[in-house]
């Protein structure tokens, strides 16, 4: 089985949605096997995100996710990183498939109310920047 990394980002914590879209990944097959509530500063933001430092909405997107508390988890199944990004829908929720937390719950292209890794390389790295090894539990 696979695991990846998931951010409910927050505009999603604000709006109370923890339990419904923790119901979506669970009602898809991927269980939780870490997670917590904890506040990013806007340089653990900058480090988490990166890869989009040269883009005109990485700002935006930094001081986004320091605003507002986010539940960190690691969920893990068959496939998780696709079946994850499937659960989420597309980055901007117009063009998310009906059904998806995005298509549900997102209010625009930059709080989009969730994070997924993109692959099995930053699955890794992004599961190890917020989770020691113990504290998970599959
Ligand atoms: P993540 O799972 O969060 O990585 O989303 P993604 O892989 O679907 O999108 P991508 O990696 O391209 O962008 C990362 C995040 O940057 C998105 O989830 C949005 O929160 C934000 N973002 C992307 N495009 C825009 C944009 O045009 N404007 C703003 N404000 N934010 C954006
Ligand atoms: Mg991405």
């Amino acid at each position: 089985t696979e695991r990846t990394l998931s951010i409910i980002k927050p505009d999603a914590t604000r709006r109370n949605l923890t339990g419904k879209i923790n119901a979506k990944f669970e009602d898809a097959g991927l269980r939780i096997v870490a997670q917590k509530r904890i506040q990013l500063t806007k340089a653990q933001a900058g480090e988490f995100y990166k890869v989009h430092a040269e883009r005109p909405f990485y700002d935006e997107l930094c001081e986004f996710m320091a605003s507002e508390p986010v539940v960190v988890q690691v969920l893990e199944g068959e496939g998780a990183i696709a079946k994850n990004r499937e659960v989420m829908g597309a980055t901007n929720p117009a063009d998310a498939d009906s059904g998806t937390i995005r298509a549900e719950f997102a209010e625009s292209v930059g709080e989009n109310s969730v994070h997924g890794s993109d692959a099995p390389e930053t699955a890794k790295d992004e599961i190890s920047f917020f989770f020691a090894d113990l504290e998970i539990v599959g």
